[in-house]
């Protein structure tokens, strides 16, 4: 096999540590673009064959709630692997845009208005659908005296006008466009019409999110439904990831994952044809126990489950 090596370059190591990073002239960018450009030159020339080519093509993957806590974890790792993926972002605000970093990839939309999703899929290969209504707690709360938080959604950002009317303009936008991979971010407890999180906020949150995962099993496009378990700021890649079906792990004492261990999963979801037409409950055991995951086709094939 011939070995093909890259001329060594800056550009082909850009410090991407944190998203200040980010904004030194796109540097993850335009990495990806000049190894492009590389692979065709050498493709052209003969030194790189075409089943080489065909085994690593660069694939543009979206990423939406990009300024969100999990969303941001999943965008910056698709930067930093610029041999596998070219990284685009959709945020709500300008200000979300510049807390990833503002690079021109990062687009400003609002899923609730279809037309605005547009530019940001014009091109992609595959969707991360990290977007989701977000509950205010109201404010007033004493804790002093015992008083349990109560939330609210902001008048248009409910559940139903975010999780369900947002997310099904997304998948529609990216049908357009032939998109060949939507991965889904859910969450756990969508079994249960009565589960807790329906009452925060009056949101009927978990409904509205299962009716969007069932809109996208039927869009006939394939896809990878990831229902999270509560979301944890920790370290990812340090705990044994557990995937589930039907909320049953929620009856355990795992049920619990970081994001940064969500958002891997979702960009291993592109890699892996076990990961299509499947929907993943998805939690971790505690730090300490269990072996750190790192074989994710073969979690992947542990569930079979298409909704
Ligand atoms: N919290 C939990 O314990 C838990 C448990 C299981 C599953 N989940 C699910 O996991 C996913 C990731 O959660 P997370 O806590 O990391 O998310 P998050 O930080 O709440 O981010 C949600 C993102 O959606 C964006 N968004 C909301 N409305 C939008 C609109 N109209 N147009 C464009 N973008 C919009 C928000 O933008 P702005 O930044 O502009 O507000 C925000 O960046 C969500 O689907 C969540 O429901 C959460």
């Amino acid at each position: 096999m011939t070995r093909v090596l890259l001329p060594s370059s800056p550009i082909l190591n850009p410090s991407i540590s944190d998203f200040s990073g980010f904004r030194e002239s796109s540097a993850a960018l335009l990495t990806s673009r000049y190894l492009l450009l590389c692979r065709k030159a050498r493709a052209s020339s003969g030194v790189l064959s075409a089943a080489a080519m065909a085994d690593a093509p660069l694939r543009t993957v979206l990423v939406t709630g990009a300024g969100g806590r999990t969303g941001q974890i999943a965008y910056k790792k698709l930067k930093e692997r610029p041999d596998k993926y070219i990284a685009r972002g959709l945020v709500r605000t300008q200000e979300s845009k510049e807390k990833i970093g503002g690079a021109d990839d990062v687009f400003i939309a609002d899923i609730r208005n279809a037309e605005s999703i547009i530019p940001a899929v014009q091109g992609i290969d595959s969707l991360i659908i990290l977007t989701s209504a977000v509950p205010k707690m109201k404010p007033g709360l004493d804790p002093s005296k015992g008083g349990r938080p109560e939330f609210y959604f902001e008048d248009g950002s409910y559940p139903e006008q975010v999780d369900w009317i947002g997310q099904k303009n997304q998948i529609d936008a990216a049908k357009a466009v032939g998109v060949k991979h939507i991965v889904l971010v859910g969450s756990m407890g969508g079994t249960d019409p009565n589960h807790p999180l329906n009452s925060l906020g009056n949101g009927n949150i978990l409904v509205w999110k299962r009716k969007a995962e069932q809109y996208l099993v039927d869009s006939g496009i394939p896809y990878t439904i990831v229902r999270a378990g509560g979301l944890q700021d920790k370290e990812g890649g340090v705990r044994e990831l557990l995937v589930g079906k039907n909320d049953e792990l929620l009856q355990t004492e795992t049920r619990t994952i970081s994001r940064a261990d969500v958002a891997e999963f979702c960009i291993q979801a592109l890699e892996f044809e076990e990961a299509k037409f499947k929907a993943f409950d998805l939690a971790s055991k505690p730090e300490g126990t269990g072996t750190p995951t790192t074989d994710f086709k073969a979690l992947l094939t542990q569930i079979y489950e298409r909704f």
